[in-house]
């Protein structure tokens, strides 16, 4: 079944960088979001993130014209009646997620596909909330969506082959490689990512080095493109917490288990990039280590 017209469930950070990808693959994309206002800022960010490409000459102008006309924006969620996917990016909680593909069984026509860009919870919780398990699936994007090639194909025990295949054309379609993984917490990325980001958080706590140097030791001796504490600012620690607590309750192995600066961290609402503050101090013009 080929992929032609795509739904997008939340614009923001994700789901605005899936949007400008389908678009920019001449897909017709329709995206829904809870507001006006809402809409509005996905469609800027998008439009800052192909402004971009155009000013880097990677875009022509008028590229970036027909890939913003290929984008509708709406609040009514009916609009995605006949979409042949919906990829969600909403809020990472289960129960809005079922909530959305409950009431989707009632709009899409039998035949689309849901897909989740759930980055921690189990895509198989999801797909036993609606009346089309075989057509659910997992497709986990990374951060900064228009750069970073991976995308996780995540296949539950109740996935078809042809949605995992119209999944891996659909990836190929938007620029990306796909990989199958198992619905298991994390993955493959997180699984093994997460944990390591975990560990430079535990020998930072135990004073191995500082943040620069750690950051520093990881760049430029392992070639690594940001160090594990710019990259868990540039992530979000919230969502680090977060995915490391699934994770933890998942396998109960001590790797998982969010260290207590973390914790820490997120109670003085040091979020990272999005924050202006985590790691680093983004307020001047480069981002000064925190005195943790
Ligand atoms: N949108 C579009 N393009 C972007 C971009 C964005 N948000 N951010 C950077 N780029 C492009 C730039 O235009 C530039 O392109 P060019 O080389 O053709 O000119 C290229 O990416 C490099 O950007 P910069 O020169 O501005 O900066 P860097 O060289 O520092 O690269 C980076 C920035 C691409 C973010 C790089 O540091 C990187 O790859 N970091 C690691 C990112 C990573 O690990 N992501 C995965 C996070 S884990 C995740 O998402 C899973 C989740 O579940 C937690």
């Amino acid at each position: 079944m080929a992929i032609e017209k795509v739904g997008v469930v939340g614009c923001g950070l994700m789901g605005s960088g899936i949007a400008e990808i389908s678009a920019k693959a001449g897909l017709t994309v329709v995206v829904r979001e809870m507001n006006d206002a809402a809409a509005e800022a996905g469609k800027g960010r998008i439009a800052k993130s192909m402004d971009r490409a155009v000013s880097k000459e990677k875009m022509t102008a008028e590229d970036r014209d027909a890939a913003m006309a290929e984008i509708t924006f709406t609040t009514d969620l009916k609009a995605l009646a006949d979409c042949d996917l919906v990829i969600e990016a909403i809020v990472e909680n289960l129960e809005a997620k079922n909530e959305l593909f409950r009431a989707l069984d009632g709009i899409c026509k039998e035949t689309t596909i849901y897909a989740s860009n759930t980055s921690s919870l189990t895509v198989t919780d999801m797909a036993a909330a609606t009346a089309r398990p075989d057509r659910v699936i997992g497709l986990h994007f990374f951060n900064p969506v228009p750069v970073m090639k991976l995308v996780e194909v995540v296949k539950t025990i109740a996935t078809s082959q042809e949605s995992v295949d119209a999944a891996f054309e659909y990836c190929r379609k938007v620029g990306k490689e796909p990989i199958t993984a198992k619905d298991n917490s994390g993955f493959v990325v997180n699984l093994l990512l997460v944990p390591y980001m975990l560990d430079c958080i535990r020998q930072l706590e135990r004073g191995v080095a500082s943040i620069e140097d750690i950051d520093k030791g990881m760049m430029l001796g392992c070639g690594y493109p940001m160090g594990p504490f710019m990259l868990c600012d540039f992530v979000g620690n919230d969502t680090t917490l977060r995915i490391a607590e699934i994770m933890f309750e998942e396998y109960r192995e001590e790797r998982y288990a969010p260290p207590p600066l973390l914790k820490r961290m997120i109670a003085m609402g040091l979020y990272g990039r999005k924050a202006g503050k985590g790691f680093y101090d983004y307020s001047g013009d480069q981002p000064v280590p925190m005195a943790l």
